[in-house]
């Protein structure tokens, strides 16, 4: 499978696609795809005749060059994984001049506050820069559907938000979280841990899962105060944050309502590495 590279040569692919009366599916990824990734693909492959997926490391979603650089770029086992999976798809993987030109930064947007908490509020920038991007994907495609995952649940509120604040029209998909066997959710930096802090990882989401147990009888405080007790307590972990927000105003919650649906948040280092993850709570 050779990808599209150009700007012009994935416009002619959807003009193509929309000529013959087919519906169309963007998958944006920064590649080093694993199962969830596939899921996702999967996903946009049984519901669109035709999937297009990017693979784009993008350079202005992050805060800290060190973890752009060390960012995994495995275009050829990606393709050889995509070609596995099969279907009717395409990839797209542009260099980074080809998606920014000259002036490599990002649009500053008003995502009502959604930004101003958790991962917008530890990493400057990145949201503008995941704005920035995915906007431009899908004004270059205009695929039917645009599909993300739920690993990354603030992305997902923030590109809903996206696409409704910039009209763009298209229906964003959002696909539950694909875990390993142990809990741990699936994430291209999990490569990254050594094979000893690969088995400590998992206690992110044992702790998720008793976070939740707690939610039912305790306070919002009470069940944050657990989580920062126990990551507090483990010699391998530095906890950045865990909130419990509204799962789609993502505002920290003060009280609990009986009506409104909530999650826990949190972000983690693990021997320099940082994991996130989410998890409903109701
Ligand atoms: O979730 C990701 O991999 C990225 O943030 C995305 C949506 C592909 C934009 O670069």
């Amino acid at each position: 499978m050779k990808p599209l590279k150009t700007k012009s040569e994935v416009r002619d692919f959807c003009r193509s696609v929309r000529d013959s009366g087919k519906s169309l599916g963007l998958v944006p990824t920064m590649g080093a795809l694993h199962r969830g990734h596939l899921e996702i693909v999967r996903r946009s492959l049984s519901e669109n005749d035709t999937t297009l997926v990017s693979i784009f490391v993008n350079p202005t979603q992050f805060n800290n060059a060190q973890d752009l650089e060390k960012y995994p770029r495995t275009l050829e086992g990606d393709l050889a994984k995509l070609r596995e999976v099969g279907g009717d798809l395409r990839v797209f993987a542009p260099e980074v001049s080809e998606m920014y030109g000259d002036a490599v930064s990002s649009r500053a947007y008003d995502f009502k506050g959604l930004d101003q908490v958790m991962e917008g509020a530890f990493r400057e920038g990145h949201f503008n820069g995941v704005g920035t991007i995915v906007e431009a994907l899908l004004r270059l495609v205009g695929p039917d559907r645009a599909y993300f995952g739920e690993k990354d649940y603030q992305q997902l509120q923030i590109i809903r938000k996206l696409v409704e604040i910039r009209d763009i029209p298209v229906e964003i998909v959002g696909c539950p979280i694909v875990r390993e066997v142990d809990g741990l959710a699936m994430s291209s930096r999990n490569g990254r841990l050594t094979k000893r802090l690969r088995e400590e990882a998992p206690f992110i989401y044992r702790t998720l899962e008793e976070a939740k147990r707690r939610f039912g009888t305790k306070s919002a405080g009470k069940v944050k105060e657990f989580v920062e007790g126990v990551f507090g307590a483990h010699p391998d972990f530095e906890l950045e944050y865990i909130e419990i927000a509204g799962d789609r105003d993502l505002k920290p919650v003060l009280r609990k309502s009986r009506h409104k649906k909530y999650r826990a948040f949190l972000a983690a280092y693990l021997g320099g590495v940082r994991l996130i993850d989410n998890l409903a709570l109701n």
